[in-house]
């Protein structure tokens, strides 16, 4: 089967330009103006940009937590990502303390296997490190292809870990060529304000904002910042979401070390002013918090500056029943947002379309610098000769209005309900195959591939 997309705008990390691309079964095969090549299908792009498919490294399946699952599985949450034109996930398997890291893995692969719309890969939460579970890290990234290992610095009991076991991780993460990447806010801080809030009857979900400020984020930041330095290990930030916490990054940077952070559309684009007074405020518990324009501002300088390599979505979405779980008490609120959906669309239109981003620093963020931090470049985050055929085409102009009634994602209410959006992806092609066209998904569950990730370099 092959394909030719003709005469669309060319962007990609680096570059921008029109010609035409040529598609062997799943793979580039030419880039070229007035390709010769007799296509089985062309598609004229004209007047469309032609993206390296989105890589959302930070998303949360079918996860169960504090009771519940997240209301995406493997199906409708890589459905949604295609329709918004992110064709890669990484999900991230997470250890239950007292059990081995591989037992986590047969529980994930029971729940992805044969399920996935589009292509994903894992990474691995250590809540235990032992000299059991130790010995398990150097196969997880020869034979399974997963290279990053993320770290609890909060949520004592169930997934936190000290930092001498962080320090052990760190180093045998590095031994094998792996990343460690970290929940950056310190736990016990943010205990001890849950409980005087709680104590106090402040139990609205705005005290979840209370209860988890900016400086339980900059200080767990930049210890981890800290230990990275002092071990030498590739590490990696997820969904920061303050500039104190941005701050810590950049001190990293002024000791010569490379910390790559990742912040997620809803820190770039919402605040704390949504958790309001009422209930309504649950919809945007998660952790950290959103924060306040002052950090929003901060964190599109970082991506602008470049200490920012990522823009993710942390997509860990439940539905309004699910959220009342915590109506007498913001504790008992499962924590997370979707966005798997709209994440490119947004950004295009308040990154590049504001003036914050290029659109080549929009390819970066929202792909490029995925591949490369978790070992995928070339193979994906790229429009080369040899790379896989994952590409959006992407209608700069186009404008439509973001709703829980036309979304994909299985969750009954939208972040960004009402929203007009300008910039909207018509076509999205995964591995050569065209998988979303006219508002239609074209592929079938279990198309999705779990991708084997390469060792990673630390240099991007
Ligand atoms: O509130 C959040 N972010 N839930 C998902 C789990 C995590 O910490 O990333
Ligand atoms: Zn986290
Ligand atoms: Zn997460």
């Amino acid at each position: 089967m092959s394909l030719m997309i003709t005469n669309g705008r060319i962007i990609t990390a680096g570059e921008d330009f029109t010609a035409d691309l040529f598609i062997q079964d799943e793979i580039i095969s030419a880039i070229g103006a007035h390709l010769p090549m007799q296509a089985d299908r062309v598609i004229d792009a004209a007047g469309l940009l032609v993206m390296p498919g989105g890589i959302d490294p930070h998303v949360h399946l079918a996860l169960p937590t504090m009771g519940t699952i997240s209301s995406d599985d493997y199906t409708t949450g890589t459905r949604a990502a295609l329709f918004g034109g992110t064709t890669t996930v990484i999900d991230f398997v997470t250890q239950t303390k007292g059990h081995a890291l591989h037992a986590a893995l047969d529980e994930w692969r029971m729940r992805s296997d044969g399920r996935a719309c589009g292509d994903y890969g894992f990474h691995m939460i250590v809540t235990d490190l032992n000299s059991m579970t130790k010995s398990e890290i150097a196969p997880l990234i020869r034979d399974e292809g997963i290279t990053s290992f993320k770290v609890f610095m909060a949520y004592k009991d169930t997934l936190m870990i000290d930092d001498g076991r962080i320090v052990e991780l760190m180093n045998e993460a590095k031994r094998h060529g792996g990343l460690v990447a970290v929940h950056a806010t310190n736990g016990e801080m943010i205990d001890a304000l849950k409980m005087k809030f709680c104590s106090e009857g402040k139990l609205t979900p705005l005290y979840h904002y209370f209860s988890q400020p900016e400086i339980t984020e900059s200080e767990a930041t930049a210890r981890f910042a800290r230990l990275a330095r002092a071990t030498g290990a590739v590490s990696y930030v997820v969904h920061m979401s303050s500039e104190g916490a941005l701050n810590a990054v950049r001190d990293a940077g002024r000791r010569n070390q490379k910390v790559f952070a990742e912040t997620c559309i809803q820190y770039l684009l919402l605040d704390a002013a949504a958790y309001g007074q009422s209930m309504d405020g649950a919809k945007f518990v998660m952790s950290p918090p959103l924060r306040l324009q002052k950090d929003r501002d901060a964190l599109w300088s970082g991506i602008d500056q470049g200490t920012v390599q990522v823009v993710a979505t942390d997509h860990c979405p439940f539905t309004w029943e699910q959220k009342l779980a915590g109506k007498d008490d913001f504790s008992k609120i499962p924590n997370g947002g979707a966005g798997i959906e709209h994440r490119l669309e947004l950004l295009f239109s308040e990154g590049v379309h504001k003036g914050r981003i290029s659109p080549g620093r929009f390819v970066e963020v929202t792909s490029t610098n995925a591949a490369k931090i978790f070992g995928l470049f070339p193979r994906k985050g790229s429009i080369a000769v040899g790379s896989d055929a994952d590409l959006i085409l992407f209608d700069p102009d186009e404008e439509h209005v973001i709703s829980s009634s036309t979304h994909h994602m299985n969750v009954d209410y939208s972040a960004y309900e009402g929203w007009r959006v300008k910039g909207k992806t018509k076509t999205v092609i995964l591995r050569g195959m065209v998988a979303v066209e006219r508002d239609e998904l074209c592929v079938k569950p279990g198309f999705g591939r779990y991708l084997k990730r390469n060792t990673v370099s630390g240099v991007i």
